[in-house]
């Protein structure tokens, strides 16, 4: 049967790597009817929206999307569409497997996964100039979304062998809202004894994430910190151009890299679609397409073991198609 999934190649870099993506899919001969739909940049100069409830609706509808980066203005401008998205479908947990691949030059093997609160804290953005000169931002967290992403946290490390889940924090100075986040982890934790927990405040995880990053197994933590610990961990592993994410609700889930647009190098055809293709590959498991997903995972490890074809980004001169095409070799082999 045709699985049927909105896509959304948002803008800068992301064209580019949703294309190589569908190939991949393509090659792997999952069969797709994309619905496709836009948002961002472009959408907002021809509707007034970046993101119009007709995208949001179709992702409803559709229950799965994978999803390109939007670019979001910086200090002026309209509000986050991938923020809206996560609140409007209430996708609470950002997933972002942080895993090393073959060849690729790192101080050490890294196999550790985050899972961020997606809807609330800082990140949501809620502030005001409270007077000339005065700005406030409101750390907005609640028990509702702080238990239930501890409860994704420990379902996920049980269904995926992990065996120690980290709770990351600043409890220590920010007592209420984090101290909040924390007795609901350690509330959590106490249903699932077989799982260790463990408290770490933000900045000594950070700390251990250069340095022993495998000891924090899944780290569950808030919006920001997860925002900001998953490039440190995507810098672990070789870059952006390799870490995948998942927005995981209770009824719809958007697929997308960890990266952003990369208006740096966008347009130039040599951006590194492996963190959307491992996306994809974590899509595909989520529908129980658990073959192809392994065909399309072997494929891309077996790719950078060899070691001939690689992106810009890991010092090779591969394209973003021949990136994909060599997939397309391995899957057809
Ligand atoms: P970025 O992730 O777009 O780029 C940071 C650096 O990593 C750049 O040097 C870029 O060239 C490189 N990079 C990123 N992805 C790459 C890839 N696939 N291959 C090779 N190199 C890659 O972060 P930046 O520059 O801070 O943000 C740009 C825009 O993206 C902003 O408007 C931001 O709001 C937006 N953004 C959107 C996200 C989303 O839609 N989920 C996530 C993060 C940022």
């Amino acid at each position: 049967m045709k699985l049927k999934i909105a896509i959304l190649a948002g803008d800068g870099i992301g064209p580019e790597v949703t294309e190589a993506t569908q190939k991949v899919l393509r090659d792997a001969k999952v069969e797709i009817d994309w619905e496709v739909h836009h948002a961002g940049l472009e959408v907002v100069k021809l509707t007034g929206n970046p993101l119009p409830p007709s995208v949001v609706e179709a992702v409803r509808k559709n229950r799965i999307a994978l999803k390109g980066p939007v670019t979001t203005p910086i200090g002026k401008g309209f509000r986050s569409v991938n923020v809206t998205l996560r609140q409007t479908l209430d996708l609470y947990a950002n997933v972002r497997p942080i895993r090393s691949l073959p060849n690729v030059e790192l101080r050490f093997d890294v196999d550790m996964v985050i899972v961020r609160e997606n809807t609330e804290g800082l990140y949501a953005g809620l502030e005001l100039m409270i007077m000339p000169g005065v700005a406030q931002s409101i750390k907005l967290t609640t028990e509702v979304a702080s238990t239930n992403i501890a409860e994704f946290a420990f379902r996920y490390a049980a269904q995926n062998g992990r065996k120690r889940v980290t709770i990351v924090h600043k409890a220590n100075i920010m007592k209420i809202s984090d101290g909040l986040a924390l007795d609901c982890a350690r509330r959590v934790g106490e249903k699932h004894k077989e799982i260790e927990l463990r408290e770490m405040i933000v900045d000594a995880a950070a700390m251990t994430m250069v340095r022993d990053p495998n000891r924090l197994g899944v780290l569950v933590t808030e919006n920001l910190y997860g925002d900001i610990l998953s490039d440190l961990g995507a810098g672990l592993v070789g870059g952006l151009g390799i870490v995948p994410g998942a927005n995981i609700g209770d009824s719809c889930a958007v697929f997308e890299a960890v990266h952003g647009s990369a208006p740096d190098i966008a347009g130039k055809g040599f951006a590194n679609p492996t963190a959307l293709i491992q996306s994809a590959v974590m899509m595909l498991r989520h529908l129980g397409e658990n073959v192809a997903a392994q065909n399309i995972e072997t494929a891309l490890t077996d790719v950078y073991r060899e070691g001939n074809v690689r992106t810009r980004d890991l010092a090779g001169t591969a394209s973003t198609d021949d990136f994909a095409a060599a997939i397309s070799r391995k899957l057809a082999s």
